[in-house]
């Protein structure tokens, strides 16, 4: 690495990288990324200058256009940002770590299987998915009208199978101070 981990993030007026990619990189080599539903990319670029060979996909084009002209500007030859629409669940390659914070509850929820399918099936074996994702139970109601949420122990039972290195529910705290919680989930393919 041949620049600070969150060299970029301080240059652009970018977000801290999610603390759960962060701890994640603490035991995961550079290998091949996928960042789901990369949005402004603060999660790609960490884990570009941590030395990951990084495919960033996002519908929203402003983002991925947004993305590509930092990419432009440094010169990064480790990332690919492309438009992908995640509900087509339909990945056309493999990767040893998957990665989508704060990504699934804007989802079609009636792709959610598909696209948990399509992100384990592209995943290579002893590979890691790592998710954080909202969720709406009985204890801590939704406050946010997200078009999905999880249930309780969903997140799990997807990954029936996987070793799960780390798997919670706890509350979290959004930027706006609303109490909601995530299932937090970092999950290791068997081979
Ligand atoms: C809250 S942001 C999170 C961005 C990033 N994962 C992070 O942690 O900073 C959610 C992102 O999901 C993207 N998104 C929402 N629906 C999507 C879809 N169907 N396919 C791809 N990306 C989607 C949005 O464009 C947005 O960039």
């Amino acid at each position: 690495m041949t620049k600070d981990a969150n060299y970029y993030q301080s240059k652009y007026g970018l977000s801290a990288t999610h603390n759960e990619v962060v701890e994640a990189c603490s035991h995961i080599k550079p290998c091949k990324v996928l960042d789901l539903g990369a949005g402004n990319g603060r999660n790609t670029l960490y884990l570009s200058a941590r030395g990951f060979d990084v495919t960033a996909a996002d519908s929203n084009p402003d983002a991925v256009a947004a993305l590509k002209s930092i990419i432009a500007a440094e010169g990064i030859s480790n990332i690919d940002a492309r438009v992908y629409d995640i509900n087509e669940a339909n990945l056309d390659a493999q990767y040893d770590f998957i990665v989508g914070t704060v990504v699934l509850m804007f989802l079609d929820p009636s792709r959610i299987a598909a696209v948990v399918g399509n992100m384990q099936q592209a995943t290579n074996p002893g590979g890691y998915n790592l998710i954080v994702a909202a969720m709406d139970t009985k204890s801590y109601p939704c406050p946010v009208n997200f078009p999905f949420t999880l249930a309780e122990g969903q997140l799990r039972d997807y990954y029936a199978g996987w070793e799960l290195i780390k798997y919670n529910e706890e509350l979290g705290t959004m930027h706006n101070g609303m109490q909601l919680q995530f299932a937090t989930m970092m999950a290791k393919k068997t081979a």
